[in-house]
């Protein structure tokens, strides 16, 4: 538990960060110069480098896929690690206090939530500390409800903890996603033992409200499931939304039978570096957690950066949140007035646009090229989607790489992910060669 001293201390710097928030919102992109458009190629980028692997002699102006960031990193992460490579020496570490209290801090400071040291986790990032949380809760072959659509690796990690993903589907309405509590409550059974919550929810970007969460949670906790609640895109909220962590519900159920699962890599760009935490009110369940195999050393780069950027990276964030924001609202423009094609509506949080190409694909008949080319396709090959035949274009005709819903299950169908967090120089060239793209098709 904190001290009344310390928590005074830390709700006093809570307010100063506010006007630091302020000021960096002025002042953003000058500051950090994220309008630079800094290239990742030959870096061994998943984001980059594969695609070309994936297409190759094709031309690639902007790869909007997988979920990571173009920006220079926040200077005060390259100085710590710069710090600690001075030190050359590589053997086991252990791990430092100073690991969890930069955790601790953040979450305060940011969200206003105390937790203790001895209800966090360390994990090596939160794919691998959901795998091993379904693990401890989940038998072979029971049910893991998410909702659908869903981010692609939510199912794979479900699966190889060989349990069941079962979709409950979000209601698509005309101002966005919502949650259908009949379906959850038709669904949760027996055996399921965990719901795997997203929020903000990858790819639509919901941020589900206190109210959702509050039905969800006590929904679950009446059948016994646990809810796993990845929150890793917490840092990225929109402008006037606003993020509801599980641990903030006054609930019991929250309390007694949630999990969290979290990382500076998202919000800070640091997925090469494999660190993340897991936190849960409920020591029981961590203790089930640890009993499942789970492995909480982190790497020694991951510690050092992570802990940087929760101590010192908060103005780089802000600024960078802001910005993706303006892009957000660029891309809304842009779209309504030049590729009216493509619906989309502003995401609540995420760096990810979720677009709504059924207009384009309906023009170039998708699903019938994909039904052709599966015909002339040996049986046991991957099947051909519409999706597919989408992303093919859009490398092909306009160098853009996004990512293919229906890969993110059901629901995803005729919608493509484009990642905004990115120079607004990149997406606006981006944008042009879709737009130049869609008036030829
Ligand atoms: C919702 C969500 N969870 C987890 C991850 C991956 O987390 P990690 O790299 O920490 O395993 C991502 C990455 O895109 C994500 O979008």
């Amino acid at each position: 538990m904190k001290s009344a001293a310390g928590l005074s201390f830390a709700l006093a710097s809570h307010s100063a960060h506010a006007s630091n928030v302020k000021s960096s919102i002025n002042g953003s992109s000058d500051q950090f110069n994220l309008d630079e458009v800094y290239s990742r190629w030959g870096t061994d980028s998943a984001k980059w480098d594969l695609q070309l692997r994936r297409f190759p002699g094709r031309k690639i102006t902007a790869a909007m896929g997988i979920a990571d960031m173009d920006f220079r990193t926040a200077p005060a992460i390259t100085h710590a690690l710069a710090n600690r490579i001075k030190h050359d020496n590589w053997g086991y570490m252990l791990m430092p206090e100073s690991y969890y209290e930069s955790i601790q801090n953040w979450t305060l400071l940011r969200y206003g939530e105390e937790i203790q040291r001895d209800q966090i986790l360390g994990a090596t990032g939160v794919l691998p500390g959901l795998l091993s949380a379904i693990r401890a809760f989940c038998p072979p072959q029971s049910k893991v409800l998410l909702h659908a659509p869903a981010y692609t690796q939510l199912y794979v990690t479900i699966k190889a903890a060989s349990c069941i993903p079962v979709e409950s589907p979000l209601k698509k309405e005309s101002d966005g996603y919502r949650i259908d509590f009949e379906d959850l409550e038709r669904q949760l059974s027996n055996d399921t033992k965990a719901f795997l919550l997203c929020n903000p929810h990858n790819p639509t970007g919901n941020c589900w409200s206190r109210e959702d969460l509050e039905t969800l949670v006590s929904m679950c906790a009446r059948n016994g499931t646990v809810v796993l609640s990845d929150e890793i895109h917490c840092d990225f909220i929109a402008q006037g939304q606003h993020f509801t962590p599980i641990f903030s519900l006054e609930s019991e159920f929250a309390e007694r039978n949630a999990v969290s699962f979290n990382s500076a890599t998202k919000s800070f760009n640091l997925s090469a570096f494999k660190t993340g935490y897991i936190y849960a009110r409920n020591k029981k369940l961590l203790d089930k957690i640890v009993a499942s195999g789970h492995s909480q050393v982190v790497n020694t780069l991951g510690v050092v950066a992570s802990r940087a950027a929760y101590e010192e990276g908060g103005d780089w964030l802000d600024a960078v949140v802001s910005y993706i924001d303006q892009n957000m609202r660029y891309l809304e423009n842009y779209l309504a007035t030049n590729a009216p094609l493509i619906k989309f509506k502003r995401p609540e949080g995420t760096y990810l646009a979720w677009l709504d190409f059924s207009g384009w694909m309906e023009k170039i008949g998708a699903t019938q090229l994909a039904a052709s080319e599966n015909k002339n396709k040996d049986k046991d090959a991957p099947k051909i989607h519409a999706g597919d035949i989408m992303e093919r274009i859009l490398v092909e005709e306009a160098g853009v790489q996004l990512d293919r819903g229906y890969r993110f299950g059901a629901g995803g169908e005729n919608f493509l992910r484009m990642n905004v967090g990115t120079s607004r120089v990149l997406l606006k060239k981006a944008l042009d060669n879709i737009t130049n793209a869609t008036r030829a098709s």
